[in-house]
């Protein structure tokens, strides 16, 4: 029997890892078995991809089109080695970002395209799709006030263009519309607890059939 695939996506600092971390606990108590994992990463050698887009040591400017092929990298590995055989176990898998980041980041913020960097991720899939994708939509200030009040280098947030970030808004807002049955948006300026809560009720189908 096939598992269940949760995937968390939104912007920096919107409560991924805390949701996440949250949902893990809720099913482990259910007595399910759970596979927590993240993007761009989740292998040893996607955490390598990981590496070159993070820190490039090689000084040299990476192509938006090499950046989109690494990430599509990173994830093939993923889904082929710890994705897909989790599902395989029935298992649930719970991912803190994935396709949806690609989509969102390189497909509508920097500009490629949503269609081009699905296409580039046809590969990577191989058919793997979130059973249930929660966008956690958060507005941009609230954003940025978590990252400082987190005590990470605002620097790191700050230093993409505002329109930068109202474009991954606008972008996974566009997603939501065109994969309805999949993206289920939450309010993120909630408290966590109420975040979690609205999480829940958008998972109950696939709880239920859990029996
Ligand atoms: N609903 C919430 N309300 C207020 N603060 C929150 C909420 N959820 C998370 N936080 C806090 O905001 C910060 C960012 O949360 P978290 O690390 O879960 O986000 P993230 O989406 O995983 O961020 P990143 O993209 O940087 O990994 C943390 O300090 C966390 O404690
Ligand atoms: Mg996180």
């Amino acid at each position: 029997m096939r598992g269940v695939f949760i995937s968390l996506e939104g912007a920096e600092g919107c409560g991924k890892s805390t949701q996440s971390a949250l949902l893990a606990d809720f099913l482990r108590v259910k007595g399910l078995e759970v596979v927590t994992t993240r993007e761009p990463g989740g292998t040893p050698t996607g955490e390598m991809i990981r590496d070159i887009l993070q820190h490039h040591a090689s000084g040299e400017d990476i192509a938006p089109g090499a950046e989109v092929l690494l990430f599509a990298a990173s994830r093939a590995q993923h889904v082929a080695h710890v994705i897909r055989p989790a599902l395989e176990r029935g298992d649930w898998v719970v991912c803190d970002r994935f396709v949806d980041s690609s989509l969102a980041y390189q497909g509508g913020a920097r500009g490629l395209g949503i269609d081009t960097v699905l296409a580039a991720n046809e590969i990577a899939l191989d058919g793997v799709w979130p059973d249930v994708t929660f966008w956690l939509d958060l507005p941009l200030d609230a954003a940025l006030g978590r990252v400082v009040a987190r005590g990470a280098h605002p620097d790191r947030f700050e230093s993409e263009e505002t329109a930068f970030h109202q474009r991954v808004h606008d972008a996974y807002a566009a997603l939501a519309v065109r994969f309805p049955e999949r993206i289920v948006r939450l309010n993120a300026a909630a408290a966590p607890e109420a975040v979690f809560a609205e999480l829940l009720e958008g998972l109950e189908p696939n709880l239920e059939t859990e029996g």
